[in-house]
């Protein structure tokens, strides 16, 4: 019997984090031929991930260009993609979570009549422009695929709410909670993985580290300079140092080079690779964001979150107590970080290892799911 041609396709750093547990557990699935295409709208943050995570891809379209829009950007994937497909002829095309990848992939897929999965499908916010453009990625993939991959009952739900298919929706758990167990382990047991990380720690010994990660599309602009003020008033404190890699889009790091290039508890490093940021987040005190995959994985580590956005797709952290929407407003955000640095009261009510997104297994489930549809 011929094997199902799966093909799994991704394009950021994110994605990829969050898609190499799946490629490895569909790979584990007999009756699976599995292939992995990227479309490189990231570049190097993407192949940090796929070194560390061992997959090579299959097929590399390698579409990213400095500073791209959305349109151009938009319209490489699309026209990089559809050639794709109908060179390799999958049985189905697997994506994950809500980037132009995403839905483009998705969009060609439909224009062949290819099923499509969707990994972390449901997460909803209700407002189009945050996350943008995010929600709306979501929402047209949602329309598209045959199997949704809810992390949470929550997601779930929202899907059921526009009538997406109740066949079609399966709850999995979130797989980044899958990556980050088992790279929590792996630094267990070999330190050295992290090592990269030390003297960046080593720089800031006795000092409280918060950390810091920031790329949203919607605090471009006013919402970076509000994030650097914040950050320059926090820093203030002598007990306390900020550790921020910097996202290396021109609308991110240009802002943020400039307002807190050159100060002595400011470390503004390059992207962490992925143990490296597992490393961090477990030496942080708090972190501070606008991240959606530090929401969800912060709370395992029992770190608090303060959430620099004024709406999240991911409210299960804010229902458990672990994480706080601040805005992008900066004296709430220097506000709710010094109350977590002052009070132990505050700072334990948030400070629960507990995480409502996962269980480490959701890979092995999609993996399951996926074989049997085509049974
Ligand atoms: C993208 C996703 C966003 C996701 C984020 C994760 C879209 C529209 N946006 O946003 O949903 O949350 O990734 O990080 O899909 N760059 C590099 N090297 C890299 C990666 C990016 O230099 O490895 C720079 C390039 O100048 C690039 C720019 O960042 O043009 C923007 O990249 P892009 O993927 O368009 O948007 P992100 O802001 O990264
Ligand atoms: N991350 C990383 N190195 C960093 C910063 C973040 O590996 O220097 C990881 C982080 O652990 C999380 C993911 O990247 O899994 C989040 O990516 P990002 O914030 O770029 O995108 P989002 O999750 O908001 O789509």
């Amino acid at each position: 019997m011929s094997k199902t041609r799966i093909m799994t396709v991704f394009g950021t750093r994110p994605e990829a984090i969050k898609m190499i547990p799946v490629v490895h557990a569909l790979r584990a699935q007999p009756s699976l031929d599995v292939r992995v295409c990227v479309t490189a709208q990231h570049r190097h943050m993407l192949d940090q991930v796929l070194e560390i995570g061992g997959v090579t891809p299959d097929i590399d379209l390698d579409l990213m260009r400095d500073a791209q829009s959305l349109d151009e950007l938009g319209a490489r994937l699309l026209a990089g993609l559809g050639p794709v497909f109908d060179a390799e002829r999958p049985d189905r095309i697997l994506v994950h979570g809500d980037t132009l990848t995403t839905m483009m992939a998705s969009m060609a897929a439909y224009f062949r009549q290819i099923p499509v999965g969707h990994v972390e499908a449901g997460l909803r916010s209700g407002d189009i422009y945050h996350p943008w453009p995010e929600e709306i990625n979501r929402r047209v993939t949602a329309t598209i695929a045959d199997l949704n991959f809810a992390p949470t009952q929550r997601a779930a739900q929202a899907l059921r709410a526009e009538n997406v298919a109740p066949a079609s929706i399966h709850v999995t758990g979130n797989t980044v909670i899958d990556a980050l167990l088992t790279t929590r382990d792996q630094i267990a047991a070999e330190p050295a993985l992290a090592a990269a990380l030390m003297p960046v720690l080593a720089r800031f010994a006795g000092k409280r580290i918060v950390a810091v990660t920031s790329h949203r599309r919607e605090n471009f602009g006013d919402g970076m300079a509000a994030i650097a003020d914040a950050i320059v008033r926090i820093a203030v404190r002598e007990d306390v140092a900020v550790v921020f890699p910097v996202h290396p889009n021109p609308q991110v790091r240009g802002p943020m080079q400039h307002a807190l290039g050159d100060h002595p508890r400011i470390a503004l490093i390059d992207p962490l690779d992925y143990p490296c940021f597992v490393a961090l987040l477990d030496a942080a005190t708090l972190v501070l964001t606008d991240s959606g995959g530090v929401q969800e994985e912060a709370p395992s580590f029992g770190k608090p979150v303060l959430v620099m956005r004024t709406t999240t797709e991911r409210p299960e952290g804010i229902a458990a107590g672990t994480a706080l929407l601040v805005g992008t407003d900066a004296d709430r955000m220097v506000a709710e970080t010094i109350k977590l640095l002052d009070d132990a009261d505050a700072y334990a009510a948030m400070a629960r290892a507990h995480n409502p997104f996962g269980d480490g297994h959701a890979a092995r489930r999609i993996s399951e799911i996926t074989a049997n549809a085509h049974r």
